[in-house]
C-alpha cells in the first residue's frame, strides 16, 4: 500500500515535467492537505475505508476508535517484535528461539529470587526490578519462582506433568515445548505457582500495578476457551506499558485477545507506517 502511495506521488511528480512551476506548486499545496485529511493518522497511509477492508478481527473497541488506536499502536512498532509475539496452542516458536540478550537475575540486587539459575531479556529485567522495587516500596515482597525456560527444558516439564496427570489434563496448564511464553524470557512465574498467589499481599499487588509497569496477565480466570490454559493468577508477561494500554483500553484488558490482533495486523501497519 505504501508503495502504490509513493508510485502515485512519483507519477505527480513526473507528470508535472519536474519544473519547479510556481502554478503547480500552488496547485499541490491546495490539493495535499485534502489528500492527508483522508488518512485517520498522521503517520498512516491508511484511510477509514482500508482499516476496515485490511484490518482483520476488528473489535468494536478499535472501530469506533480507529486514531486512538493507531496513536498506541505506532509505539508498539518500535519495539522489537518478539516482546509482542503471539505465543500459544497454535502459535509455537521455533526450537532455537532465544532471547537476544539474556541476563542472571542474580545480578539484580533487588530482586528476589527464589531458586538460582533464572534468565530474562535485559528489558523485562530491567522492568521487573522497577516492578519490584515499586512493590518493595509497598512493602510487598515479590518472589520470582521461574523465567526464561529453554525449548528442551519446557519439553522435560511438559512430559513430567503428562506422566502424572495425563496429557489431556497436562495440556490444560502446562505448555507444550515451543508453546510456552517462559521460552520468550519475557515472562516470569511469582509466588508458589498457585492461585493462593492472588490472595496473598503479592498477588493483590500485582493485580492492582502490575500494569503501570508493563506486565500482563497471561492466563486470567474463566478464560480457558480463549487462552488455552486454566487461570494462572502468577504467570505474568513483561509486554510494555504501551501494549498494557492497547490490550486494557481496545481488547478488555485481555492480553491474548490483543496478542492474536497485533499479530494478525501488526505486518499491514508496519507497511502502511510513513517513516
Ligand atoms: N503454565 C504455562 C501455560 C506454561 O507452561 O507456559
Ligand atoms: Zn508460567
Amino acid at each position: 500500500m505504501k508503495y502504490c502511495f509513493i508510485f502515485f506521488l512519483t507519477l505527480s511528480f513526473l507528470g508535472s515535467g519536474c519544473l519547479p512551476d510556481a502554478a503547480k506548486v500552488n496547485e499541490y499545496e491546495e490539493t495535499a492537505p485534502e489528500v492527508n485529511r483522508d488518512f485517520i493518522h498522521e503517520k498512516f497511509i491508511l484511510t477509514r475505508e482500508d482499516f476496515a477492508e485490511h484490518l482483520t478481527g476488528l473489535s468494536m473497541a478499535v472501530a469506533e476508535d480507529p486514531a486512538g488506536f493507531l496513536d498506541i499502536a505506532v509505539r508498539m512498532l518500535e519495539m522489537q517484535p518478539e516482546y509482542l509475539l503471539l505465543v500459544d496452542k497454535n502459535h509455537a516458536l521455533d526450537p532455537k528461539f532465544q532471547p537476544e540478550d539474556s541476563v542472571d537475575l542474580a545480578f539484580y540486587p533487588e530482586l528476589t529470587r527464589g531458586r538460582d539459575g533464572l534468565f530474562l531479556s535485559r528489558k523485562a529485567a530491567e522492568a521487573l526490578v522497577k516492578l519490584s522495587k515499586a512493590a518493595a516500596a509497598d512493602e510487598v515482597i515479590l518472589v520470582i519462582s521461574s523465567a526464561y525456560r529453554s525449548y528442551e527444558y519446557q519439553q522435560g516439564l511438559f512430559s513430567m506433568f503428562a506422566d502424572r496427570d495425563g496429557e489431556e489434563a497436562a495440556s490444560r496448564y502446562s505448555a507444550r515445548a515451543g508453546m510456552s511464553q517462559h521460552q520468550l524470557g519475557t515472562t516470569v512465574d511469582f509466588g508458589d505457582i498457585t492461585n493462593a498467589f492472588s490472595e496473598s499481599s503479592a498477588g493483590i499487588w500485582m493485580a492492582e500495578n502490575a500494569g503501570d509497569f508493563g506486565w500482563s496477565l497471561s492466563y486470567p480466570q474463566n478464560l480457558e476457551a480463549e487462552t488455552g490454559y486454566t487461570w494462572e493468577s502468577w504467570h505474568w508477561r513483561w509486554i510494555g506499558t504501551d501494549a498494557v494500554k492497547m490490550q486494557d483500553e481496545y481488547f478488555d484488558g485481555i492480553q491474548s485477545r490483543m496478542l492474536v490482533f497485533w499479530n494478525g495486523n501488526a505486518p499491514l501497519l508496519r507497511e502502511a507506517l510513513i517513516p
